[in-house]
């Protein structure tokens, strides 16, 4: 069977899009830049996608267009016989692990669409929020229950293929996203006593940063935009000859960017004019926005709506990270598709429930000091992602080199790219990211 490409322009740039806008910019960046001192967070944040993910994400690209194949094939057909194949395994690993935790938090999503529907929504006391969310994450059956309904949906979007499943269901869904989030983010700068939180997101505060806040900042930039893992270079497996990689990247990222930012002022803004705590951590997002629709008028039709946005925007990424580990199994193995999917799922499914178990009865089973759930998310996000990003860069800047980085930029010289960006980006990939990844790494993990 021929492998299928997306059908549009618009459909690659929705589907990379939707990848890359989801929990991560909706509940884990607001959730980190509260625990990690707010502004000096998000503008490291920002000096790391701009400098060094772009260049990852051009190189994942290239990578996946080039070889035409999943994230280890890629690897083996570009560099034959080498041992290169660890960094897409690596990427595997990664997107597994990130499923773990992520279906997880999807499935927390229904549950409040569920309590959303039953309009319980309606209470302005923080304790009984935090109440709530406590009660939802740590019992043992309905979590996971709302888990495996998130993971079977992942599994029907995956199952319908690249054309018919990911691309069709993403192009109505985000542009949606985008609106409600919006709205949300109007009414949470106009609350009474918004202007703290505001200020909180934009005047940065330099003497909170650690080196755990860097290493948190670079795992976040890599993690919002679904680098290191796989997941780009399987999406530019898909993409025709004739698509323009640098702006497709730049595109993603600007919106990815954008989508965190706005996350940002629909949640801090009212997280202080509520007097909840930044650092709450990750019930941050479930805690404050219950509190906002509590008190707007329609809130409880918007409650609705932004915990369905939630959910799609995990939808939207997650069936990235399964299609991460599908191409791999069917094309590697030569297992049909759906096989794969439920192979993929089955064994997701299984580190899911550690997860999910581990905000409740299994809290105090540790792995270096973390429960599992934030194991596999620090795991992937602080460690995955940033080294298999740094094996990227490498990979392209040495083992393909210049001229086959040039001709897949410039669609063997059908497009015309400046010369000097060109040079910058090499040199970037080759020298700047490497260097900044490494250091940042080894500063955070010893
Ligand atoms: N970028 C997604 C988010 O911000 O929620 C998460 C993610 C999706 C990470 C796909 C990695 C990936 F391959």
């Amino acid at each position: 069977m021929g492998r299928e490409n997306f059908g549009n322009r618009f459909g690659v740039l929705v589907a990379m899009a939707g990848s890359a806008v989801g929990l991560g910019n909706l509940w884990r960046f607001p959730y980190l830049a509260g625990t990690n001192g707010g502004a000096a967070f998000i503008l490291l944040y920002l000096v790391f996608v701009f400098i060094l993910c772009i260049p990852v994400m051009y190189s994942e690209f290239l990578i996946g267009r080039r070889s035409g194949a999943n994230a280890i094939g890629a690897f083996k057909t570009l560099a034959p016989g080498s041992k290169w194949g660890i960094v897409g395994l690596l990427g595997v690993l990664a997107s597994i692990s990130i499923l773990a935790f992520y279906s997880v938090v999807g499935g927390w999503t229904i549950d409040y669409m569920v309590k959303a529907f039953q309009f319980r929504f309606t209470v302005t006391d923080n304790a009984v929020l935090e109440g709530m969310f406590a009660e939802s994450i740590s019992s043992v059956y309905e979590p996971l229950l709302y888990t495996a309904v998130f993971l079977a949906l992942t599994a029907f979007v995956v199952l319908a293929g690249v054309k018919n499943g990911i691309e069709k269901y993403t192009k109505v869904m985000m542009p949606l996203l985008f609106l409600l989030v919006i709205i949300v983010a109007i009414r949470s700068v106009t609350l009474p006593g918004a202007a703290a939180g505001i200020s909180f997101l934009f005047k940065p505060d330099f003497s909170a940063i650690t080196t755990d806040t860097v290493l948190d900042a670079l795992g976040q930039a890599f993690f919002s935009l679904s680098l290191g893992c796989g997941c780009v270079i399987t999406y530019g497996s898909y993409v025709k000859k004739d698509e323009h990689i640098m702006k497709t990247s730049a595109m993603t990222a600007a919106a990815d960017t954008l989508f965190a930012l706005i996350a940002g002022l629909a949640v801090m803004p009212a997280v202080f004019a509520f007097g909840i705590s930044p650092s709450e951590g990750p019930g941050l997002v479930f805690i404050t926005l219950p509190h906002i629709f509590a008190q707007i008028p329609f809130g409880g039709v918007l409650a609705i709506l932004f915990f369905f946005i939630l959910f799609i925007a995990a939808i939207t990424s997650s069936i990235s990270l399964l299609e991460v580990v599908v191409a791999y199994l069917s094309e590697e193995f030569r297992i049909k598709r759906a096989w794969s999917v439920f192979a993929g799922v089955a064994g997701v499914a299984c580190l899911s429930v550690l997860c999910s178990l581990s905000q409740g009865v299994l809290a105090d089973v540790r792995i270096f000091g973390l429960n599992f759930f934030d194991f596999f998310d620090k795991l992937s996000a602080n460690i995955f992602m940033p080294l298999g990003g740094f094996l990227i860069v490498i990979f392209v800047g040495y083992k393909l080199g210049r001229k086959a980085f040039e001709s897949e930029l410039t669609n063997d010289g059908k497009l015309r790219v400046a010369t000097w960006l060109l040079n910058f980006t090499f040199f970037s990939i080759k020298y700047i990211t490497p260097l900044a990844i490494g250091v940042i790494m080894l500063n955070g993990l010893l």
